[in-house]
């Protein structure tokens, strides 16, 4: 058994990192200035962007471009039960009213079909989430939306890079929202980015810092003017050069750091293929798969244990684990507010009893992979039926 902790995710910061911020740190420009700009223009290029706007968060990001779309009350947003609460909560923050709609059994993306059966005279937008990773059924879900004269907002706080039929997400003309939390595939230690069309990123830049019509640092730099106008009240969401400096360095990484995210899941896939009890992560022909997570569900009826004694022994090995998500319809705020039932998702309920997360980050040696293999092959041999 391993003698020290192997943390769940832990962020991959090196030395050009510490001395890109340390740098930021010594300029006379600490808040959203240069290194906010370039950081911008290099994520837009690399996703082939139409534009980019850094912001606070992934959260900032999805409630920003709610806003830009101008939803809000009386208005309706079909989402994933298997998300993050912060999905959610950016909708709710607008006053719309969030709509659930099931995931689909392999990949625990929204479901095309569940949505059409979701959508209302009220709906406004449909808001994949791109789970673990794994791109969503975008062709499905932009028909649905064409349909119905709907707005498509991503959330691709977990698919950085992910591709959809060859185009990586957050390439396309709608916005999109990726979030540099600290175990994310690019991390800021928090930050966020919001892809989408000039027009609406120009918008976003106003909605996200304070409603101004010029930010601080034009007004402030050299042949900046002092003088600005408030149009709307906005919010407080621009990324810092603090944040940014680690996100130049991170993008420039990114490719490397995908490369062993691959290997790992290579090594994962090929231990755990021939083991009854564990269902392995599913990847969809024509998709490029993140590899933000890598997910396990464990077969109903083939362990003595439960999810949670699995997590419990797991940690009893050293090994880190999580998962992903509870469902936002178990949470007390929105089961009593939306009077939901557990069984309203049935697969995303079945897939949230039987979930865990394994490590997966470019820090994991072989040893570090093997010591997981080994803790998962010893749980399932003690408790196979
Ligand atoms: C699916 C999903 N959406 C949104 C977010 C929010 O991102 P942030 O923490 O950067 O606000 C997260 C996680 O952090 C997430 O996992």
């Amino acid at each position: 058994m391993r003698d020290t902790f192997l943390s769940f995710s832990p962020p991959a910061i090196g030395e050009e990192e510490i001395a890109e911020v340390v740098d930021t740190l010594r300029s006379d420009w600490i808040t959203t200035g240069p290194k906010t700009r370039r950081f911008e223009l290099a994520f837009r290029d690399y996703l082939g962007a139409p534009g980019a706007l850094a912001v606070s968060s992934g959260t900032a990001a999805l409630h920003t471009a709610l806003v830009c779309l101008g939803i809000g009350q009386g208005d309706e947003v079909i989402t994933s039960p298997l998300t993050f609460c912060s999905t959610v909560s950016a909708i709710e923050h607008t006053g719309a009213r969030p709509v659930l709609a099931d995931v689909e059994p392999d990949t625990l993306n929204l479901d095309p079909a569940r949505v059409a059966e979701a959508v209302t005279p009220r709906t406004r937008a449909i808001l994949p989430v791109h789970y673990g990773g794994h791109p969503c059924e975008m062709d499905a879900l932009r028909d649905i939306a064409g349909r119905h004269d709907l707005q498509v907002i991503e959330d691709a706080a977990h698919a950085l890079p992910a591709r959809y039929q060859g185009r990586l997400i957050g390439a396309t003309a709608n916005p999109v929202a990726f979030s540099f939390y600290a175990t994310k595939n690019l991390t800021t230690g928090e930050g966020g980015m919001l892809t989408g069309p000039p027009e609406l990123i120009e918008q976003a830049q106003v909605v996200s810092l304070h409603g101004m019509n010029r930010d601080a640092w034009k007004r402030y730099d050299q042949g900046g003017s002092w003088y600005y106008e408030v149009v709307m009240p906005g919010f407080k969401y621009n990324m810092t050069d603090i944040q940014a400096a680690l996100g130049l360095w991170q993008l420039k990484k990114l490719p490397a750091h995908q490369q062993r995210r691959r290997e790992i899941v290579a090594l994962y896939d090929q231990a755990f293929r021939d083991l009854e009890p564990l269902e392995l992560p599913a990847v969809r022909p024509d998709v490029d798969h993140a590899w933000h997570l890598y997910p396990l569900r464990l077969r109903p009826g083939t362990l003595s244990i439960d999810r949670a004694e699995f997590i419990r022994q797991l940690t009893a090995r050293n090994i880190g684990s999580s998962v992903h998500f509870i469902p936002i319809h178990l949470h007390p705020y929105f089961r009593d507010k939306y009077h939901y039932h557990p069984t309203d998702f049935p697969i995303t309920l079945d897939a949230y009893n039987r979930l865990l997360t394994i490590p997966l980050h470019p820090r994991l040696t072989d040893q570090d992979v093997a010591d997981v293999v080994d803790a998962v092959r010893e749980i399932i041999g003690g408790a196979i039926r």
